[in-house]
């Protein structure tokens, strides 16, 4: 069983997207709202239904019908509003996440933990230390949606298809977010070789600024693309596909960071991260990189103590 907790749009667009994907045969909703992830799950049930999905959608008010998950999806919390940075969540949504991450502790202790919320590095810290799980089994979701966007820009501009594009983004989900067109690849060749300058400065604004040009155009953050990120990883996990995509998860030492949830490439499998590589960079690439994972340690230093354990 897969469990989703938090009914907004987010995890109401991941549930039916693992449906439509035949990802798992049961899903559960979990939400504090009353009634929400009941009626979601109810109206679930009727599309499985009208398509002969065989998914079973169930919802709940009760952390613990997440028993006997062995992934957990976490997309609770404060969505962005227009004009707010992923930054500005900090606290409200640590203590959510904090809560949360004692509950997935007590009822689904083996399971994996993906994570949405923002800001994205932060919150996976909070997990990590909320559930004390193994890193390997918490990982932070959004490298896939800035991937994906890396890969749609650039494929717009160069009249490609974006699954022909191998693109890379690494550091923070946030402000200092770093996509790495030299390690993005069509077929072998790097966008930095295919892309103008001008071009590449404008894919890489494009990709920052995707999540927040969202937001201003209709009122709300996105839920699509993370929706489908989301099912993916689960697909992913679910078939022990082994595959490679990007996350947020903790470094033992890999780009010389310790103790911090940093977006990098990693393989994904049943029992979680498998592998973390470790991309070559340049020394100014470096530099960036570096900057972004002081821009998350900086959010976590101001994370209240009570939230971490
Ligand atoms: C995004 O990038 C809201 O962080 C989310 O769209």
């Amino acid at each position: 069983m897969i469990t989703i907790i938090g009914s907004g749009r987010v995890g109401t667009a991941a549930a039916v997207i693992m449906g439509l994907m035949k990802v798992d045969t049961k899903i559960m909703l979990i939400d504090i709202v009353k009634g929400l992830p009941q009626g979601e799950a109810l109206d679930m049930n009727h599309m499985s239904s009208i398509l002969g999905l065989d998914v079973e959608y169930f919802g709940s008010n009760d952390y613990k019908d997440m028993a006997g998950s062995d992934l957990v999806v976490v997309t609770a919390g404060l969505p962005r509003k227009p004009g707010m940075t992923r930054e500005q969540l900090l606290e409200a949504n640590a203590k959510i996440v904090n809560e949360i991450g004692k509950e997935i502790k007590r009822y689904a202790p083996n399971s994996i933990v993906i994570l949405t919320t923002n800001p994205l590095d932060a919150m996976t810290y909070v997990m990590w230390k909320s559930t004390g799980f193994p890193r390997e089994r918490v990982i932070g979701f959004s490298g896939v949606l800035d991937a994906g966007r890396l890969a749609y820009y650039a494929a717009k501009k160069l009249g490609v298809s974006p699954a022909s594009i191998l693109p890379i983004v690494l550091g923070q989900h946030g402000e200092s977010m770093f996509p790495v067109p030299t390690k993005s690849f069509l077929h072998g060749v790097p966008l930095s070789k295919l892309l103008t300058e001008e071009q590449l400065k404008e894919v890489v604004e494009e990709t920052v600024k995707a999540g927040a040009r969202i937001t201003e155009l209709r009122g709300f953050s996105s839920n699509w693309g993370p929706g489908a990120g989301l099912a993916l990883m689960a697909d992913v996990i679910k078939r022990d596909a082994k595959r490679s995509l990007i996350a947020s998860v903790v470094l033992r030492g890999e780009y010389g960071v310790s103790d911090v949830p940093v977006e990098v490439p990693i393989v994904l499998g049943r029992g979680g991260v498998s592998r973390i590589l470790e991309v070559e960079l340049t020394a100014e690439e470096k530099q960036k990189f570096l900057q972004s994972v002081e821009a998350i340690k900086k959010l976590i230093a101001s994370i209240p103590p009570a939230y971490l354990q």
